[in-house]
């Protein structure tokens, strides 16, 4: 063999063995979707509050994460990031280190917009601060609809997934689906209409590991996007009453070292393995690295009871102020 073929196979090798790519999943409409995807939502402070942006910190987490192999980015109009995910994303596919076809952007239909009318409006805004004639997956964000003026209103969600189908058949997004939706409203949804939701995206993460839904999901060919992986890992946001593990718990400590690994990158690749598609945020170059570099190693099962016994069936985000809708998707207690 001569030294440039050498050269070639130990290069496609390493290749293979790049840890920052993650593998993708078939969609219930013949596309697919990146195994993980970058979250973007800046989040609540401690006290409530909704965390302000700094600067370009979102453009900067998208060109890093596209750099790192993120093929998948997730948003929302409510957040605030899309015209800064827009310019990280034309940004990259300018330099050539993608192109559009590569990228799965996801944006989500504000409670708002809930109106069957309202919902290509909505998503011709989006595009337009994403500076994308496109997006890969529109979500209606939560089945509650809104007013301007916070105040709860009854559109039914069905009346919305018809605006859905709209945007889909008019190229405005390629998959649609639904956020923050309980069985039941999945059931109902599937039994009025011809057009499957793509995706659920919920919160999954060690203390809300939801095996039902997933079951559910798994059995209506419907893929779940896992929101808030990271749970209440952080002592930075954890509420004072939220369950364990910390981050320095010292069974996942010892989880970790075994594989070399972090402990957040344990938590994620538990949730792959849970056949969850995590979003993690982050807005630091080297957790967004890290978080992506979960697809070299798998965990054993003697590992994976270990996490599962961190399941609580406690939500970090319940969002309680909505309780009172017909349409609240979680336990009322
Ligand atoms: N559909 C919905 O209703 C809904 C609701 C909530 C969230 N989401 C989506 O899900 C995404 C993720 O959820 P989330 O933002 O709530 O929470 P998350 O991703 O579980 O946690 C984010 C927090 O973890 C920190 N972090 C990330 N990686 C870390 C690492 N390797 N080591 C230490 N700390 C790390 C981040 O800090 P730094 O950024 O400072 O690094 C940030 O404070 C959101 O961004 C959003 O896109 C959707
Ligand atoms: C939108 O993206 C295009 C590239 O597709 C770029 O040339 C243009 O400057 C961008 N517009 C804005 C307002 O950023
Ligand atoms: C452990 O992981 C670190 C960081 O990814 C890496 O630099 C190091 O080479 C790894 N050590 C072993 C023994 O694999």
């Amino acid at each position: 063999m001569d030294a440039r073929s050498l050269w070639l196979i130990l290069t496609i090798l390493a290749a293979c063995q790049s840890s920052g790519v993650a593998p993708r999943l078939k969609l219930n409409d013949g596309k697919e979707v990146p195994a993980l995807g970058l979250g973007t939502w800046l989040g609540f402070t401690k006290d409530g509050g909704r965390v302000q942006l700094k600067g370009n910190e979102i453009e900067k987490a998208v060109e890093w994460a596209i750099d790192a192999g993120y093929r998948h980015i997730d948003t929302a109009a409510i957040y605030n990031t899309e015209s800064q995910v827009g310019i990280a994303v034309n940004q990259k596919i300018a330099e050539g280190v993608v192109k559009r076809e590569d990228l799965f952007i996801t944006t989500k239909l504000w409670n708002t917009h809930h109106a069957k009318d309202a919902v290509v409006p909505a998503l011709q805004e989006s595009l337009q601060k994403l500076n994308l004639t496109y997006v890969d997956l529109y979500l209606i964000h939560w089945p509650i609809a809104e007013s301007e003026d916070h105040k709860l209103e009854s559109t039914d969600y069905l009346e919305t997934w018809k605006g859905m189908i709209e945007a889909r058949d008019r190229g405005l997004t390629r998959s649609i689906g639904v956020s923050n939706f309980n069985q039941a409203q999945l059931d109902r949804l599937l039994a009025n209409t011809d057009v499957k939701p793509v995706a659920l995206q919920v919160e999954i993460n060690l203390n809300l590991q939801q095996p039902e839904l997933l079951a559910y999901c798994k059995r209506q060919g419907i893929t779940v996007t896992g929101y808030t992986p990271f749970g209440s890992l952080f002592p930075s946001r954890a509420a004072d009453d939220a369950p364990l593990p910390r981050v320095d718990d010292p069974a996942l400590v010892a989880i970790a070292q075994k594989y070399n690994k972090t402990v957040p990158q344990i938590v994620l690749r538990y949730e792959v393995e849970l056949g969850v598609i995590p979003i993690p945020k982050s807005t630091t170059k080297e957790r967004v690295e890290q978080n992506i570099d979960v697809f070299d190693f798998k965990l054993s099962q003697e590992d994976r009871d270990v996490l599962k016994a961190f399941d609580k069936n406690y939500r970090v985000i319940p969002v309680k102020h909505w309780k009172d809708s017909i349409y609240y998707p979680f336990e009322k207690n």
